[in-house]
């Protein structure tokens, strides 16, 4: 081991973020405004807010258009200007220019349909910007297979960045360059508007590129630097089928994080995560199970195949599926068994309670160590409102009983098979609501009889 040293604190510069998600995304053919499409179940553009928090920037705003209310109210409680007029990514960093006020840090301008985009990448590009040579401007590079239509980044003999190319601006030579533009940039902030204001649209597009930042920079005689990223943390969505793809690449980080954090994936590629799925140290996931959002499974549960949770809390050594389907409000008490075909919705049930198979426990509390029958029924909703059914501990609760809510049923209590119970049941009662059993002796082979002899007369006549 070395010594520790003691380093004294760099002042670092403060930072803000800006994110740029104005843009119409006309290629989704979609009413939806193209960061709001999930990934792993969320808008693609709080996953580029998740990975910009992780820095712990000063500021975050994003950049919206018109009728992009939505748009705002997923980003909440984080700021949203407004671009009039989608004029380009350059005209879009301006029009955070009011909301970011006087702020002279360092600011980081990034894309909302880049959701791959890891705090790594990111905090690469920010070192780049406070690193030698104190550049006005970084650019975060790539190298990906196939560089299609990407910008350019051409560089002098002694490797430094001189200008960014678009690809439709782009002369044969320079569409030979293999260094792409991913997209994210790092400014100083007490540069930024004077390169902004002096960046024109004369282009193929007739837009303000964000990109020509680069060469207005080193015009006013800033230096500009690259830092290289990972292409497949920056690919973007333009499409669904692109949408899908990141999906794809989403869902295998998801599953490698779960195991790399205690978690085995019986079979990794039919699991399928959303971004805030929480799994504890050994939980075991079987084939084909799909985690919607917000369920959290505490540590030694065990999900058998074809399990379908959402919203949900599931405590320690919980034993769920296979086929169970748990839905958003529920809380699964520790040791508890949830088994096949049985649903499960804004209930709780008890440490070591079991619903074991074909049941439905809607808007139900079960106390602990009680016992839900195979086909038994809350019957919460009226066809208008919905009312809530309380099982106290330890009860039996027979099959195919029907529980009508509201209703309650005491500690220890024991509900006959084929139930209908629509009154309180006192704890330690026995209750049986069903018709009484009649039996007649001989019925069934007379019965026989009578059938055998008309299928003989039949035949005859
Ligand atoms: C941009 C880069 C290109 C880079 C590529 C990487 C520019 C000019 N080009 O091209 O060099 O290789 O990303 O993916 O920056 N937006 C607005 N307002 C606008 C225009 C765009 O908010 O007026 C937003 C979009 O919503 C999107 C982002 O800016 O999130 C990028 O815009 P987009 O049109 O997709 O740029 P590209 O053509 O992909
Ligand atoms: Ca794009």
């Amino acid at each position: 081991m070395t010594a520790p040293t003691s380093i004294p604190a760099l002042a670092c510069p403060a930072l803000a973020c800006i994110v740029l998600a104005a843009g119409k995304g006309t290629r989704m053919k979609s009413d939806l405004p193209k960061v709001l499409h999930p990934i792993a179940n969320e808008p693609m553009v709080a996953h580029v807010l998740r990975a910009a928090s992780a820095l712990n920037p000063d500021r975050v705003i994003v950049v919206v258009g018109p009728g992009q209310e939505g748009v705002a109210k997923a980003v909440a409680p984080h700021a949203t200007v407004l671009q009039p007029q989608q004029l380009g990514t350059a005209d879009a960093v301006k029009a955070a220019r009011t909301a970011l006020g006087e702020f002279d840090g360092d600011v980081l301008v990034l894309f909302g349909d880049t959701p791959l985009v890891r705090p790594e990448t990111l905090s690469l590009l920010v070192q780049a910007r406070r690193g030698a040579g104190n550049p006005a401007v970084a650019v975060l590079g790539m190298r990906p297979a196939d560089p299609a239509a990407y910008g350019r980044l051409v560089q002098d003999e002694a490797g430094g960045l001189t200008k960014i190319v678009e690809y439709l601006d782009a002369t044969p030579a320079e569409r030979a360059i293999g260094l792409c533009n991913a997209g994210l940039m790092a400014f100083d902030g007490r540069r930024l508007w004077a390169i902004l204001d002096a960046i024109g649209s004369a282009n193929a597009k007739g837009e303000f590129y964000l990109t020509d930042a680069v060469a207005v920079a080193r015009a006013q005689g800033h230096a500009c630097a690259v830092a290289e990223g990972d292409p497949a943390d920056v690919e973007g969505v333009n499409s669904r089928v692109e949408l899908a793809k990141l999906e794809k690449l989403m869902q295998a980080r998801l599953r490698r994080q779960a195991m790399l954090n205690g978690a085995t994936l019986a079979d990794p590629d039919t699991v399928w995560f959303s971004a805030d799925t929480v799994l504890g140290r050994d939980v075991t996931v079987g084939q084909n199970v799909v985690f919607g959002p917000g369920v959290v499974v505490e540590d030694g549960v065990t999900i058998r195949p074809f399990c379908h949770l959402e919203g949900v809390v599931v405590r320690r050594e919980a034993i769920i599926g296979p086929y169970s389907r748990l839905r958003p409000g529920s809380d699964i008490g520790a040791g508890a068994h949830v088994g096949n075909f049985v649903e499960v919705k804004a209930s709780t049930l008890g440490n070591g309670a079991k619903a074991n198979h074909l049941a439905y426990v809607g808007d139900a509390d079960i106390g602990e160590g009680t016992n839900i029958g195979a086909g038994a029924i809350t019957c919460n909703y009226d066809g208008t409102f919905k009312y809530r059914t309380q099982v106290g501990r330890n009860v039996f609760v027979g099959t195919n009983a029907t529980l009508v809510a509201p209703v309650q049923v005491g500690d220890g209590a024991f509900i006959a098979g084929g139930s209908t119970i629509t009154e309180a049941v006192p704890a330690d009662a026995l209750a049986i609501g069903r018709g009484r059993q009649v039996v007649k002796e001989g019925w069934a082979a007379a019965f026989a009889a009578m059938q055998k002899a008309r299928k003989a007369a039949l035949k005859k006549g």
